[in-house]
């Protein structure tokens, strides 16, 4: 027979009038009906496209009447609500009948969320043409679009989901598109009501030489299965004209390797006598597929095992056995091609997300469809990053010069992988909201938005903002204890001196750092480049993982024994680039003690990795937070040696390097800690050398982490000194309190605010972690509280400079000391153990 797809022409002759709506399970839309109309579904999204009714505005079907056209954007959607995990048939319709006067066939894609489903073809205007597809959508909605591929128009007349039963049409992997469905021995094509789920059943011009057969058959004595092909259908069959010839179907692919299945639906239609049979073997391409298959009367079976089969002509042939008296016959069958799907939608958290925020802002970009995917039609806007089979996850969203108005909106925290948010140049105000700090990846930009001031024109202008739209760190400022910053005032004063003459010296030696061979542990390796199979080697092919970053994951590899981590930038961070050539830029210039520093990297295409010395004790956050070991927190003098530790590194590099490092990104995650539990700031990403041209500030983009940032230098763009002394404070208040910097649900709930509230009580143990169970000096403690207290000030200029903040961090540290000293050398523990040379051990080194 050699029935080709592209020679087969399936009729649809529409007989029944279907009013499909109201039928549980069917979801119907019209397309082209007007806004309100009655049966329109109310789960339909919609862009406004043009509806026109010419020549099709007779037709026997209502929503054939009318079609809805897309002549503007690059992507046109439905989104329609269904249940997920449920299966459906799903089908489009489209009549074009030259509704736009041009008898032009259009041509254009439809895409079934992130895939894409077909390209659809208008041979014939007055045809109505079908997609149909057996799918199993994973998320709450299916999205239905049409594409503009630049040869005409999408236009759409309807989109119809009928829910089927979940163990019917299964498969290995992947979805069933409609190849063929007929309805043998019939010249009429039937749907609903005579299929139950409203099926489009074909009557197939096959050129054999059949014989067609019927029957009436009653519905009350039909025997359905699962399938439900339904008595209409299954009353009229074929069976061969020459009685003794096989009844062969076939049919050659377009494509060879397509994979079919194939149903095949079978009914006796005679009553036979006691010495009738009709018995078959049906083969697939000469292999036996089906044997002795003998039809029931007025009983449906339906053989589709074994399922699959592929070739350049796929043949099935139904062949009488030596017993059987009459010739096979079959009266329906179904053929379905494999779709397989490869791209998954986007993750519905960050769909519904950003399908909130685009509501909510009414944003006016081409947004349709699934934000990430196709990658080609990822929305202006946004990047995603797309592991594997993985939904994508959105990682980027770019909404600068949008025209926003109003507060950052809450769900922003919902796209929970966010690397980069970029607000900048809109109308937003407010503060930069704490739920945010939620999102443990974010790197956040809001730059140039109203009521900022950049220069000093509007100083006046910006101190009457300070008011009207203060956060609520600005609004607590009249709370603090001003008797406690006048004395911390004096004390800064007199100390910023000396740190001054320690300043200018240092400038005498004209220190520029370059790395240099040194006898600390972690520089036992020269700086080097690793190829990516010294990296597999290294890590022992990604072995273990041991944290994982804003861009990538850390792994630990070894070097000769020695630990190492290796933090491998993931592909699809999007910003990850510029931070990792930053950091290592910086890495290769600076060097201290107190900060992690750089054994070597990879940088070999899109394989780009950094190898650090191994920080064998994690980060502070997850000791102070309890994670890392429910029992051994640390004690007084712990946290505070590793402040000063940390301190001691971001004072090197604002004053130890020229020009002066800002790290932009200090916060308790971003302590590192050695197997002795000596801390080092990590991460410098974010961190920019700043050359001021003789002033104290410059204007940046807006960088850094919610909770973490200097309000200031959120308000006013202006990156100083300071910003860093701000966020340093911050991780100086977890180190004391072992709260979180924002607590959820509380009143208070900046860990600044909170502390500030406190310190009028002067109640120490309040405020200090109750974990230490009053194991400390109270006035080591105090003094700690006054400097972080002091650096978290809202106004920058209260705040100490780094140096001070070392000095003094040393000084509580000393107070510590001796009472434990004094403590340990009472239960005569070993004195040793904790002495310390402060001078030598703590003084800030340039190199
Ligand atoms: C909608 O259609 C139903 C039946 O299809 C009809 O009973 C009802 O009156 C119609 N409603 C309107 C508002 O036209
Ligand atoms: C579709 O589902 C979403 C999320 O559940 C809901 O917000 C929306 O209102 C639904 N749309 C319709 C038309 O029912
Ligand atoms: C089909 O399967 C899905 C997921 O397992 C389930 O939610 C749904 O209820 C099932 N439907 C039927 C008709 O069994
Ligand atoms: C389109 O289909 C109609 C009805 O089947 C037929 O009469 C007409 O000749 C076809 N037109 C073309 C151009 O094939
Ligand atoms: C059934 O077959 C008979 C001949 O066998 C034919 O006359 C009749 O038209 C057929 N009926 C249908 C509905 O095809
Ligand atoms: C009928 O089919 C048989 C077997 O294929 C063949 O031998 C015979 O010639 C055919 N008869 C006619 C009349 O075509
Ligand atoms: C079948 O059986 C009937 C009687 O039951 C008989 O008349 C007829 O000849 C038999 N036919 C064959 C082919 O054996
Ligand atoms: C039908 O299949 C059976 C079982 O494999 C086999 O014995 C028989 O020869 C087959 N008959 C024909 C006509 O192929
Ligand atoms: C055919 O009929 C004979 C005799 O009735 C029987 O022995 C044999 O098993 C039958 N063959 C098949 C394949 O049913
Ligand atoms: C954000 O996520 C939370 C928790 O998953 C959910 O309750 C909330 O509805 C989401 N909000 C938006 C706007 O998506
Ligand atoms: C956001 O988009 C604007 C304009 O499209 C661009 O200038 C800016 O660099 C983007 N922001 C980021 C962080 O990439
Ligand atoms: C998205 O990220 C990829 C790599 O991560 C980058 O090549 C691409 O330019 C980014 N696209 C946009 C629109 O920023």
């Amino acid at each position: 027979m050699g029935m080709s797809s592209s020679t087969f022409v399936g009729t649809l002759v529409l007989v029944l009038l279907i009013q499909a709506k109201g039928q549980p399970g069917f979801i119907s839309i019209d397309c082209g009906a007007e806004a309100g109309a009655n049966y329109t579904e109310p789960s339909l999204h919609i862009n406004l496209g043009t509806i026109a009714s010419e020549e099709i505005s007779t037709h026997t079907q209502q929503q054939l009447r009318s079609l809805r056209s897309f002549p503007e954007g690059k992507r046109n959607c439905y989104k329609i609500n269904i249940t997920r995990g449920s299966k459906y048939l799903i089908r489009t319709l489209f009549l074009y009948g030259n509704y736009d006067g041009r008898n032009m066939s259009p041509q254009f894609d439809l895409h079934l969320g992130a895939n894409l489903w077909n390209t659809v073809t208008i041979r014939n205007a007055s045809i109505t043409q079908s997609n149909e597809i057996i799918h199993v959508p994973l998320l709450d909605f299916i999205q239905i679009c049409l594409v503009n591929t630049g040869n005409g128009t999408p236009f759409i007349t309807a989109i119809e989901l009928r829910t089927l039963k979940n163990d019917t049409y299964v498969t290995k992997s992947g979805s069933l598109e409609r190849y063929l469905r007929c309805n043998l021995g019939s010249n009429t094509a039937y749907r609903y009501s005579a299929d139950v789920y409203d099926r489009l059943w074909y009557t197939c011009d096959f050129e054999e030489d059949w014989t067609p057969l019927n029957a009436s058959i009653p519905d009350d004595s039909f025997v359905d299965n699962d399938f439900k092909p339904g008595a209409t259908i299954m009353s009229t069959a074929v069976t061969p004209a020459n009685g003794s010839a096989p009844l062969v179907i076939s049919w050659e692919p377009q494509d060879e390797t397509d994979e079919f299945y194939v149903y095949m639906h079978f009914t006796e239609l005679q009553v036979l006598t006691g010495n009738q049979t009709r018995q078959f073997n049906i083969t697939m391409n000469g292999k036996l597929w089906y044997e002795n298959c003998s039809p029931q009367y007025m009983s449906v079976s339906t053989i589709y095992s074994p399922p699959g089969g592929s070739g350049k002509e796929i043949k099935f042939s139904l062949e009488r056995t030596e017993n059987s008296t009459l010739p096979p016959i079959i009266n329906a069958i179904e053929i379905y091609k494999v779709k397989q799907f490869h791209q998954s939608d986007t993750f519905q958290g960050d769909v519904d997300a950003i399908t909130s925020i685009k509501s909510v802002y009414a944003v006016t970009r081409d947004w349709e469809g699934d934000p990430c995917a196709p990658a080609a039609y990822l929305w202006d806007g946004l990047n995603c990053s797309y592991q594997g089979i993985e939904s994508p996850r959105i990682t980027t969203l770019n909404l600068s010069s949008s025209r926003l108005h109003g507060k950052i909106f809450p769900s922003i925290s919902n796209l929970t992988m966010l690397e980069i948010l970029d607000l900048s140049n809109n109308s937003l105000n407010g503060e930069i909201p704490d739920f945010l700090s939620q999102l443990q990846h974010l790197k956040i930009f809001v730059d140039q938005n109203p009521y900022l001031c950049e220069a000093d024109q509007c100083n006046k202008k910006k101190n009457k903002k300070h008011k009207s739209i203060a956060t609520p760190i600005i609004a607590s400022v009249g709370g603090v204890l001003i008797l406690l910053v006048v004395v911390a005032a004096i004390l800064w004063t007199a100390k910023r001196r000396n740190a001054k003459a320690l300043m200018l010296k240092k400038d005498q030696s004209a220190i520029s750092p370059q790395y240099t061979e040194q006898n600390d542990s972690s520089l036992r390796f020269q700086k080097q480049i690793y190829s990516y199979s010294d990296i597999v080697k290294i890590t022992n092919n990604f072995t273990t993982i041991v944290g994982k970053g804003g861009f990538g994951t850390v792994y630990l590899g070894y070097i000769e024994d020695t630990p190492v981590a290796v933090k491998m930038l993931s592909p699809s961070s999007v910003h990850g680039y510029q931070q990792f050539q930053a950091e290592v830029k910086l890495l290769m210039r600076v060097h201290h003690k107190n900060l992690t520093s750089l054994v070597g990297y990879c940088d070999e295409g899109t394989n780009k990795g950094l190898v650090y010395e191994y920080m064998a004790n994690g980060n502070l956050q997850e000791h102070l937070s309890g994670n890392r070991s429910k029992r051994n927190f640390f004690s007084w003098e712990k946290r505070l040696r590793i402040a000063v530790d940390a301190a001691s590194g971001l004072e090197y590099l604002q004053n130890g390097c020229k020009p002066p490092i800002f790290h932009r990104d200090v916060k308790s995650t971003n302590i590192l800690l050695n197997e002795h539990l000596h801390a080092k700031l990590s991460d410098f990403g974010l961190s920019k050398a700043v050359l001021t041209d003789g002033g104290t500030h410059v204007s940046t983009v807006i960088a850094g982490t919610p909770g973490y940032l200097d309000p200031e230098y959120y308000l006013t763009s202006r990156l100083t000194e300071k910003s860093d002394v701000y966020s340093f404070g911050v991780v100086l208040l977890e180190i004391i309190t072992g709260q979180p910097v924002i607590a959820k649900n509380e009143e208070k709930s900046h860990i600044s605010e909170w502390v500030r509230s406190l310190i009028g009580k002067g109640d120490i143990n309040a405020i200090v972690d109750s974990r230490l169970e009053g194991e400390f000096d109270s006035n080591s403690v105090w003094k700690a509280v006054e400097i972080a207290t002091a650096c978290v000030s809202p106004n920058p200029n209260r705040r100490p400079i780094i140096s001070v903040v070392v000095s003094e961090l040393k000084e509580s540290f000393a107070t510590e000391l001796a009472r434990t000293k004094h403590r340990r050398t009472d239960t005569s523990d070993s004195v040793k153990q904790v002495a310390m040379n402060l001078n030598t051990e703590y003084l800030p080194q340039a190199r």
